[in-house]
C-alpha cells in the first residue's frame, strides 16, 4: 500500500485492516463454537501523527466529519467511540499514548455485516503498534478490538470479526475455533467465488435482537448445566429446554457441525447444501432473518449459478452471501438483482466490489 493512498500526508504511521464476509458459523463465536470467515477486498485505512498536546482530532474522511477528544472522556460520536475504545485500551495495556492527530478512510461498506468496525478496530490498533513499537501479536489485537467494542460500542460481540479482520486472508477461508482461539486455512473450493448482496434492509446491530439472542444462548447453557453451548455433545441433550431455548440450542448446535463438515468438504456442491442448512435454520430456529433476506437468499439459491447462500453476519437485515461458480459470479448478481427490485426491494453488490 501507498502512502498516497492514505489520507493523511505527513503520518508517521500508516495502517489497514480488511472487512471480512462470514460463510458458514453464525451466532455461534459467542457460544465458544467454530466459524469459518474470509477476508474481504475492502479496507479501512488509518494514519497517525502525534500532534504535541493531550488531545486527540479523528478525522473521517467518508463521514466528512471532524472529532476532538481526550481520553478522560468518550466522545459522543458513535465511529469515534471504536477509535477511542481502541486507544484506552492500549493505554490499559501500559502503552504511553501521545495526543494524536488520527485520520481514517474506508470503503467497506457499513452497516450491512461486513465488520466495518472490526476493520477500524484492527487498523487502529495496528496503527497504534507501528507508531509505538507497541509488542502486540495479531491475536492479541483481535482480542483488545473486541474489547473496545463490547465496552465502548456496547455489543456484546463474539471475537469473529475481529480475528477475521486481524488473521484472515481474502483468497481462503479461516476456520476459527473461538474457544481456543486455534485456526486454519480452509481454501475455497476449487472453481468457486464469493458473491455477498446487500438487501438493502438498515440493521442496527445493538438495537437489535443480538445482545437478547446471546443471553438466551447463556440462559440455555445454563440450564443445560454446561459452560457454553460448545460443550453439548448430543442433540438429544438440548430436549429438556423449553422451546425457544431449544430452538436457539439447536441452531447453534448444528450450524457448528455444518462448519466443520464444510471445512472438510472440499467440493462446492455440498458446501453450498451446507450454506442452505445455515440459511433455514438462521430463519426457523434462531429468527434472525427478515422477509426481505429470504427473498433475496431464495433468489439466489434458485439460480443455477449458486452452490447455496444464506445471510450473512448477525441477521436483522443487511447482506448475503452466495457460493458461486467462479465464472458466474457477474451473472448470478445481474440476474438476481433486477427480480429482487422486482419483488420491490432494493439491493446492491457488495463483493466483488463492483
Ligand atoms: C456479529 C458479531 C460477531 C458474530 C456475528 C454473528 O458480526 O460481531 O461476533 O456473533 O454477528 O455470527
Amino acid at each position: 500500500m501507498n502512502s498516497a493512498d492514505y489520507p493523511m500526508h505527513d503520518a508517521e504511521a500508516l495502517a489497514e485492516a480488511p472487512g471480512r464476509v462470514n460463510l458458514l458459523g453464525e451466532h455461534t463465536d459467542y457460544n465458544d463454537g467454530f466459524v469459518l470467515p474470509v477476508a474481504i477486498a475492502q479496507r479501512t485505512r488509518v494514519a497517525m501523527r502525534p500532534n504535541g498536546g493531550q488531545h486527540f482530532t479523528l478525522r473521517a474522511e467518508e463521514l466528512g466529519q471532524t472529532v476532538r477528544f481526550t481520553l478522560d472522556a468518550p466522545p459522543a460520536e458513535h465511529f469515534a467511540s471504536y477509535v477511542y475504545g481502541c486507544l484506552v485500551l492500549a493505554r490499559d495495556e501500559g502503552a504511553d499514548i501521545p495526543g494524536l492527530d488520527i485520520s481514517v478512510s474506508s470503503q467497506v461498506p457499513m452497516g450491512v455485516g461486513l465488520s466495518s468496525s472490526a476493520a477500524l478496530e484492527v487498523a487502529t490498533l495496528r496503527c497504534l503498534r507501528t507508531l509505538l513499537r507497541l509488542q502486540l501479536d495479531d491475536v492479541r489485537i483481535a482480542q483488545l478490538a473486541q474489547r473496545a467494542e463490547i465496552d465502548y460500542a456496547q455489543v456484546r460481540c463474539g471475537i469473529m470479526d475481529q480475528m477475521a479482520s486481524s488473521l484472515a486472508a481474502t483468497d481462503r477461508a479461516l476456520l476459527i475455533d473461538t474457544r481456543s482461539l486455534e485456526r486454519r486455512d480452509v481454501p475455497l473450493p476449487a472453481g468457486s467465488a464469493v458473491l455477498v448482496l446487500d438487501s438493502g434492509v438498515a440493521r442496527t446491530l445493538a438495537g437489535s435482537g443480538y445482545n437478547q439472542r446471546r443471553a438466551e444462548c447463556e440462559e440455555a447453557a445454563r440450564m443445560l448445566g454446561r459452560a457454553s453451548l460448545r460443550e453439548v455433545e448430543r442433540l438429544e441433550e438440548i430436549g429438556k429446554l423449553p422451546d425457544l431455548l431449544k430452538r436457539r440450542a439447536r441452531h447453534v448446535f448444528t450450524e457448528n457441525a455444518r462448519v466443520l463438515q464444510a471445512a472438510g468438504a472440499g467440493d462446492a456442491a455440498a458446501f453450498g447444501v451446507l450454506m442452505n442448512a445455515s440459511h433455514a435454520s438462521l430463519r426457523d430456529d434462531y429468527e434472525v432473518s427478515t422477509p426481505e433476506l429470504d427473498v433475496l437468499v431464495g433468489l439466489l439459491q434458485a439460480h443455477p449459478g449458486v452452490h447455496g447462500a444464506r445471510l450473512t453476519g448477525a441477521g436483522f437485515g443487511g447482506a448475503c452471501v452466495a457460493l458461486c461458480r467462479a465464472e458466474a459470479v457477474q451473472e448470478v448478481a445481474q440476474d438476481v438483482l433486477p427480480r429482487y427490485a422486482a419483488a420491490g426491494h432494493s439491493g446492491r453488490q457488495l463483493v466483488p466490489a463492483p
